[in-house]
């Protein structure tokens, strides 16, 4: 109280201003910046040490230096491992910077994805002379993502597991509803129901596992028993996502007991786990199933534009780590976004479908809130290639859960042939109920 301004006596007024002398070791010319030697990050920031102060303040903080000089440091330290600043863009306190980690700075090999993300999104998010600042994307060298499988069957090992080769209709997933409390003959029938109304894919959802009243081993040989009966009527194969998240131990068992009666695909919540974990479940155990990525909990750091981490770096770990499929968000529906959402959407969309060091593309999987209504907004998002769930927007249906998957399959059908719902849904009575139901929303309307 009463103290003079600029009074020194608060003992952490020092570590609060990152006042070391900067050094110049911590910055470099883009040009010299050879990306496959180093791990890069674009971070957006805001401080009032402005831009080039705070870069050189994240660079050294998560390689060599701290809030002060030190005098144990030495000369290979200082030649070989320094991070630096090499590019910058915005005004004078906020903006992008670009930070160069060198390869040599890491332990790749026995911490891997948790040694790399406590640099590139380690202690700088609380550094209080930052005001805000989100790591935007990491560009990993061939060195890095050499290390690990990716996807191991892809969107096209996941196409000719459902029968959609030829055609490249966009895959119509759910999400059995409600989330929990169903025991497992019931969620048999939900599948079934499901299965027959036309969907390819199904998914525990992400509060699922083992519970009591639904434990794993009987839901799952009794849901392969009913999508079997549901395909020798059909023909069509469907895909069961089981949810495995659990302590790793746990994860194993719950999935090799899984793949034994019969499960074709393994959803992991990788937020929650961790990424090592799901780094370690997948480099020691090869499931030879798809292996489906649920975010829960992602948007407690993607969410705010200003301060912690984009999507980007999540979906290009999920795809490095060996991600079939990942949850992006929607084009449109519970979830959906501004402009700048649907921006950083497009960019995830168009990684995992990229080419990345020749590895498998992953299945964009759009999810949340989704009805028949709010197909054509992410049909015009998305494309053919990508995995649509309902949840409530199947089983939520008035005339039940076989009629709202033929629904969403019908408003599927409407965009591969380019007419729109009202047209469509003349002659399609499913579709018409969902549309008086719920509604059509155009994308230009979210
Ligand atoms: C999932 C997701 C998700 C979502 C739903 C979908 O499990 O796929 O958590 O994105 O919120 O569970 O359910 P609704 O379609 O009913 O929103
Ligand atoms: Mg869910």
């Amino acid at each position: 109280m009463n103290q003079e301004p600029n009074q020194k006596s608060q003992p952490d007024s020092a570590s609060n201003r990152y006042d070391m002398k900067i050094d110049d070791i911590f910055e470099s010319k883009p040009e010299s910046v050879d990306p496959e030697t180093c791990i890069t990050a674009k971070y957006y920031l805001e401080s009032p040490m402005g831009l080039r102060n705070a870069g050189i303040a994240i660079a050294t903080e998560e390689s060599i230096g701290t809030w002060t000089e030190i005098s144990t440091t030495n000369d290979w330290v200082r030649s070989k491992l320094p991070a630096k600043l090499y590019k910058m863009e915005g005004g004078a306190d906020s903006g992008f910077v670009y930070i160069a980690y060198p390869l040599d700075l890491f332990d790749l090999e026995t911490s891997g994805i948790a040694n790399i993300l406590s640099m590139v999104a380690g202690n700088l998010f609380g550094l209080s002379a930052i005001k805000n600042v989100r790591l935007m994307d990491v560009g990993f060298p061939k060195a890095v993502v050499d290390m690990y499988s990716g996807p191991r069957i892809g969107i096209d090992g996941v196409r000719s597991l459902i029968g959609t080769t030829k055609d490249r209709r966009p895959h119509l997933g759910t999400i059995v509803k409600p989330k929990v409390g169903l025991d497992p003959d019931q969620t048999a029938n939900v599948c079934y129901e499901a299965a027959i109304g036309g969907v390819d894919f199904i998914k525990d959802d992400e509060t699922l596992v083992n519970q009591r009243f639904c434990p794993l081993e009987s839901r799952v040989s009794k849901v392969m028993a009913a999508l079997d009966r549901a395909e020798s009527e059909t023909g069509r194969e469907v895909a069961f996502a089981v949810n495995v998240t659990a302590s790793p131990a746990n994860m194993v068992r719950m999935a090799e007991t899984a793949i034994d009666n019969g499960c074709n695909c393994l959803m992991l919540d990788i937020v929650i786990l961790g990424f090592p974990t799901v780094e370690w479940f997948l480099k020691e155990n090869d499931f030879k199933v798809p292996i489906h990525m649920h975010r829960a909990m992602h948007a407690a750091f993607t969410r705010n534009p200003r301060h912690g981490i984009a999507m980007l770096p999540l979906a290009k770990i999920a795809r490095m780590l060996g991600g079939d499929q990942l949850h992006t968000g929607s084009g449109a529906g519970k979830m959906g976004g501004d402009e700048a959402k649907m921006m950083e959407l497009q960019e995830i969309i168009d990684f995992l479908r990229g080419s990345w060091f020749g590895k498998k593309p992953t299945f964009p999987v759009a999810s949340g809130g989704i009805h028949p209504g709010f197909v054509p907004a992410n049909f015009s998002v998305f494309g053919k290639d990508f995995v649509i769930n309902a949840g409530g927007g199947i089983h939520g249906h008035p005339l039940g859960t076989r009629a709202g998957a033929t629904a969403m399959r019908q408003a599927i059908d409407a965009c591969m042939n380019g007419i729109a719902l009202s047209e469509y849904s003349k002659d399609h009575s499913e579709l018409a109920i969902a549309i008086q139901h719920w509604g059509e929303r155009r994308l230009s309307e979210d």
